[in-house]
């Protein structure tokens, strides 16, 4: 008898809680070495590797271990994630600083973070993000839609990237003495760097060029196929003040084995761990695997995975092969967004309202497809998940979900705070969902700012989007003027 019993609640895609983390002992006693010295000398950390190999799992154990760093006393964490929509200046930096105001002000800490000099400098650190890259001018950008002239950052932030690289230095040094004061150290972790803003990026560099003793500065970076221009050109900016890059590669016949028996209970033998180390050491796809067994009642023999692998050969299929119900087509619906989703724009996606609302995200977190984010809004659980359905998409009901998106931000605008967000996710849905007219114009104006704020990469981008709108409805006055700005954006970008 070689069924087990079916089970219907799969393990979830999200990064592994660090009680049942496996493997990975050389990278983690490199990351624990590094953690001892982060308190004598600022230290800090690339973790990079393929989709789903286990980067953010890492960083999550990383976490743990660095709370709990000098025996008892809990030490601050501080995180943020990079999201896949191009153009949020510094918003991974500003999730940092929530974070570290929250530890301040939670007393968890006692008189760790107690300090009237930390409080100026997170004040100054704000202040300056604010003026950077926050909306402050009115500027009738949505014109050409009928709406409301809505707020945009001013031409020109009042203030440069020094500044910021000057506040943020600051915040990292007062931070560092009282951490390393009291003998502990804080961890500052970031997610997905390679999808940052190349200011983010510089910033980035810059703080781990020097950073302060006390601190701990780890992130980690999706290497894709070793040709993506984020992975490389990080790659190239680690390079300059030598920091050390951990990378990570597929699972061995031991790790997959311990994965297997502590998320799964199963016990695999040494010929089927050998079938998975051969086909598919990415911890992703082992968890989606093993899921797949699961619910099919199949043991986990050599045989049957080499069907199961033969048969779905893509591991984001077989993870989706594993979902049901109502969340999966929700799930289809959602994937057009960028994260992080506003939840009234969920609401507004799926056509639901009032209790059913709460009702339809506990739902949707339970069948492990989406995630809470700390700010109180969602993403897919895991990115190769979002990828997969906007992959699975037709051309026309990409087309018809992006209308969809971008009429829902249009009628949620008065209940979302992220204003930078909204701008960059209408322009993004209005493109995508042919409505020429309106994303030339929006893109176009979009592009300037970035311009402005000598975000070149996002600035290119956006004009890019604008010409190709400006041709297909035939505006050759805007074209010219889209044009003559992408022109602009190169010669500043250089070659
Ligand atoms: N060491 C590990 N032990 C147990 N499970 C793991 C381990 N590493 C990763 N996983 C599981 O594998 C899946 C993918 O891991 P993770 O999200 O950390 O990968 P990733 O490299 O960050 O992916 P991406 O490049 O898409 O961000 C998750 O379900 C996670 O729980
Ligand atoms: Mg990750």
């Amino acid at each position: 008898m070689d069924e087990v019993q079916q089970q219907t609640v799969g393990v979830s895609y999200a990064p592994c809680p660090p009680e049942e983390f496996c493997g990975r002992v050389e990278e983690r006693d490199l990351l624990r070495t590094i953690l001892a010295g982060a308190g004598e000398r600022g230290q800090a950390v690339m973790i990079s590797g393929p989709p789903g190999i286990g980067k953010s799992s890492l960083l999550t154990w990383l976490a743990n271990e660095a709370q709990q760093h000098s025996g008892g006393l809990p030490s601050p964490v501080l995180r943020g994630e990079v999201f896949d929509l191009p153009g949020m200046i510094f918003s991974a930096f500003r999730e940092l600083l929530r974070d570290l105001r929250r530890c301040a002000a939670s007393g968890r800490f006692g008189a760790l973070l107690d300090s009237e000099g930390l409080r100026e400098a997170i004040r100054y650190a704000d202040d300056v993000l604010e003026k950077y890259a926050a909306p402050v001018e009115p500027v009738g950008l949505l014109s050409k839609t009928g709406e409301e002239i809505i707020g945009i950052f001013a031409q020109s932030p009042e203030v440069g990237y020094d500044r910021v690289l000057q506040a943020f230095g600051e915040l990292l040094t007062a931070l560092g003495r009282q951490v390393s004061g009291a003998g502990q150290i804080a961890a500052v972790l970031l997610e997905d760097v390679h999808l940052a803003p190349a200011l983010d990026r510089r910033l980035l560099r810059d703080l781990a060029d020097d950073l302060p003793p006390g601190i701990l500065l780890a992130f980690t970076c999706r290497a894709d196929d070793g040709t993506g221009p984020g992975y490389a050109t990080m790659k190239k900016e680690i390079s300059g003040p030598g920091l050390p890059e951990i990378s990570l590669s597929g699972m061995r016949k031991e790790e997959i084995r311990e994965l297997a028996k502590r998320r799964f209970e199963l016990a695999v033998d040494d010929a089927a761990a050998g079938v998975l180390e051969t086909n598919r050491g990415d911890p992703f796809g082992l968890v989606a695997c093993f899921n797949a067994l699961r619910r099919r009642g199949l043991a986990p023999t050599a045989e049957k995975i080499a069907d199961l692998l033969a048969g779905t050969p893509d591991p984001a299929d077989l993870a989706f092969a594993t979902f049901s119900g109502p969340p999966c087509t929700w799930a289809n619906d959602l994937c057009v967004l960028n994260p992080p989703f506003p939840v009234p724009v969920m609401a507004c996606m799926l056509d639901i309202e009032g209790m059913s609302v709460t009702l339809m995200m506990d739902r949707l977190q339970e069948s492990g497809i989406l995630r809470r984010l700390p700010g109180g809004e969602y993403a897919f659980a895991h990115p190769l998940l979002q990828e997969h359905c906007r992959a699975t998409l037709s051309t026309d009901a990409k087309a018809a979900l992006n209308a969809r998106a971008a009429g829902c931000f249009e009628r949620s605008l008065h209940r979302l705070s992220g204003r930078l967000h909204v701008l960059l996710s209408l322009a993004c849905h209005f493109f995508h969902a042919r409505e020429y007219a309106k994303a030339a114009d929006l893109n176009l104006e979009l592009g300037l700012r970035f311009h402005h704020r000598e975000d070149y990469d996002t600035a290119l981008l956006l004009t890019e989007r604008a010409i190709a709108s400006a041709e297909r409805i035939g505006d050759g006055d805007l074209l010219a003027a889209a044009r003559r700005q992408r022109d602009l954006v190169r010669q500043k970008a250089g070659p």
